[in-house]
Parts: C-alpha cells; sequence; structure tokens
C-alpha cells in the first residue's frame, strides 16, 4: 500500500472539519498541528490575530485556514460556524479549548467577584456557547458522528491545583459534557473533555522564572517521573478523543495528569516504599 494515500492509517482525521478554539497557542496549536496531520482541514479560531494567522500561514494550505472569535461572544462563534460551513461544507469537530487563568493560586477571601466572572464569560460561558451553536449545525446538517471536545483541567478530579474560580469554570466544563452527552447520543455526537495536568504553554504568562524551571517543578511535582508533560501530550489525547477510534466513547473526562489525581502517596513516602 502507498504510505501517503489518503486511507493511510495515520490519517486518523481524514475527511473530517475541525474547529480549535483557542488554537494560537499552547495546548490549541498543537492540536492544530496534530489534526492538520492527521487529514483534518482546520479552523483555528482565537482573539490573537497575529499568531493564528502566522500558525495558518506556516501550515499553507487551503486545508488550514484562522478566524478571529471571542468565544465569549455569541455572534462571533455564529460567525465563525457559519463561515466553517461555508468554507468546508461541514463540521465534524467543534474542539472548544479556549481558556485563561486568574492566577495559580489564591484564597476565596482575596477573590473579587470581577475575576469569577471573567473565567466564566471565557472557560465556561465560551465552551457553552460553542458547544451549543456547532451542536445547532451537526444536527441540522445530520453529520454522521459529530464530536464536542473541551479542555476542562485535572482540576475537576482533585482541589489544591488552582485558584477556586478557576475550579468553577472547569467543572462548569465537566457539568456541560456529562448533561450534552445525555442530551446528544440520540443523534450520535459524542461529547468529551480532555482534563490536563499543568503544563507551560501561554497561560503560564510572562513570568519571571525560567519556563524551563516551572516544567522541572511541575515534573517533580508530579506523580509519573521521567516524564514531562507538553502540549502535545495533551493533544493527543485530544485526537483520539475527536478519531473515530474513540466512537463509543462519550460523556468522559479523560484526565492525563500522569495519575496525580488519582493517587495519594503520603502513606508510601512515611513508611519509606517511595521517595
Ligand atoms: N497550561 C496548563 O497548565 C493547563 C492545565 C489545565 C487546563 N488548561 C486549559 O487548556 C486550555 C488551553 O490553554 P493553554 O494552556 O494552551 O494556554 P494558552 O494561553 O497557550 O492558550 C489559550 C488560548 O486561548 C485563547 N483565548 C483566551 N481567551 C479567549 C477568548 N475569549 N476567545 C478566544 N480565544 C481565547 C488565547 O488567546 C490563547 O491562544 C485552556 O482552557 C486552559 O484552561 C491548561
Amino acid at each position: 500500500m502507498d504510505g501517503s494515500s489518503s486511507s493511510s492509517p495515520s490519517k486518523r482525521l481524514e475527511g473530517k472539519v475541525a474547529i480549535i478554539t483557542g488554537g494560537a497557542s499552547g495546548i490549541g496549536a498543537a492540536a492544530v498541528q496534530l489534526f492538520h496531520d492527521n487529514g483534518a482541514k482546520v479552523v483555528i479560531a482565537d482573539i490573537q490575530d497575529k499568531l493564528g494567522q502566522a500558525l495558518a500561514d506556516k501550515l499553507g494550505d487551503s486545508g488550514v485556514c484562522y478566524i478571529h472569535c471571542n468565544v465569549s461572544n455569541e455572534n462571533d462563534i455564529i460567525n465563525l460556524i457559519d463561515t466553517t460551513v461555508t468554507k468546508y461544507g461541514k463540521l465534524d469537530i467543534m474542539y472548544n479549548n479556549a481558556g485563561i487563568m486568574d492566577r495559580s493560586f489564591g484564597s476565596i477571601l482575596d477573590t473579587p467577584k470581577s475575576d469569577l466572572e471573567r473565567l466564566l464569560k471565557v472557560n465556561t460561558i465560551g465552551g457553552f456557547l460553542g458547544a451549543k451553536h456547532a451542536v445547532k449545525v451537526m444536527v441540522r446538517e445530520k453529520i454522521n458522528k459529530g464530536c464536542i471536545l473541551f479542555t476542562a483541567s485535572a482540576c475537576t478530579e482533585i482541589g489544591g491545583l488552582g485558584s477556586p474560580a478557576y475550579g468553577v469554570s472547569k467543572y462548569g466544563i465537566l457539568g456541560l459534557v456529562k448533561n450534552l452527552a445525555a442530551e446528544l447520543g440520540q443523534y450520535g455526537i459524542r461529547v468529551n473533555c480532555v482534563s490536563p495536568y499543568g503544563l507551560v504553554t501561554g497561560i503560564s504568562g510572562n513570568t519571571v522564572v525560567d519556563p524551563a524551571i516551572i516544567e522541572t517543578k511541575l515534573s517533580e511535582m508530579g506523580n509519573l517521573r521521567g516524564e514531562v508533560l507538553k502540549a502535545e501530550g495533551i493533544a493527543n489525547a485530544a485526537l483520539y478523543l475527536a478519531s473515530d477510534e474513540a466512537s463509543y466513547v462519550s460523556g468522559q473526562n479523560l484526565v492525563v495528569d500522569g495519575g496525580f489525581s488519582s493517587v495519594n502517596p503520603t502513606f508510601m513516602k512515611a513508611f519509606n516504599l517511595i521517595k
């Protein structure tokens, strides 16, 4: 068989059309690259126009384009989805990945209401609107095997990984996943989220600390040694959920944290069974 043919098993999204919000940077950008490599037509949706357009130009063919979209603005979302369907004829995969943080940690006591509202607006309402308008089109066009995907966070599995406001905004995503999976199974639409442990991306902001040092620290604090979580690791999980390999997977929170949220090594450390 000709390995470069369109039926190559490495093209796991051949023939699919995907939108990736927050696709200009970090996890979203890695997913854009990977979905494109796997044969999907990809629309990058973001508010960082220069970065998003540069990524589309770099991938440089008619199968990738950039559209400005603030996910908390419903008209932007409607325009994004309408433009995608006009350009590529359909929408198979809506990956609601765009997100923001208020700060890494912090107490509820000094969290202003405005912080919570800002996070809910982008992380939760943005995901809700993306899903709503994608589903509208998928149902109308009778899309076979539609896929709604979100990036939540490992803070949906265990406390202490982020600020209270961030946790609220990401738990909202999990609520959406479960309730949409219940509603949309009747249309053959699968709904899932991928939940990363901490990794260095644009969301970490401009810090005085060298990103490599933060990466090493995260890796040392993690459960799985000898491995550093990169955006590509999350994009790979998203690719699985978006592909037909996950054709009977719906309503799931795929936590990519090396087991961090499933284990409590305190006892084993106390008895010197592990370092
Ligand atoms: N990096 C981590 O440690 C981590 C951990 C768990 C979950 N996440 C989640 O992963 C997702 C991707 O984040 P990342 O780490 O790649 O960070 P990132 O900052 O590199 O990427 C986020 C992208 O979302 C875009 N964005 C922000 N607000 C937007 C809006 N209103 N409309 C459209 N686009 C918007 C940004 O411009 C950026 O390109 C987020 O939902 C984040 O909460 C990240």
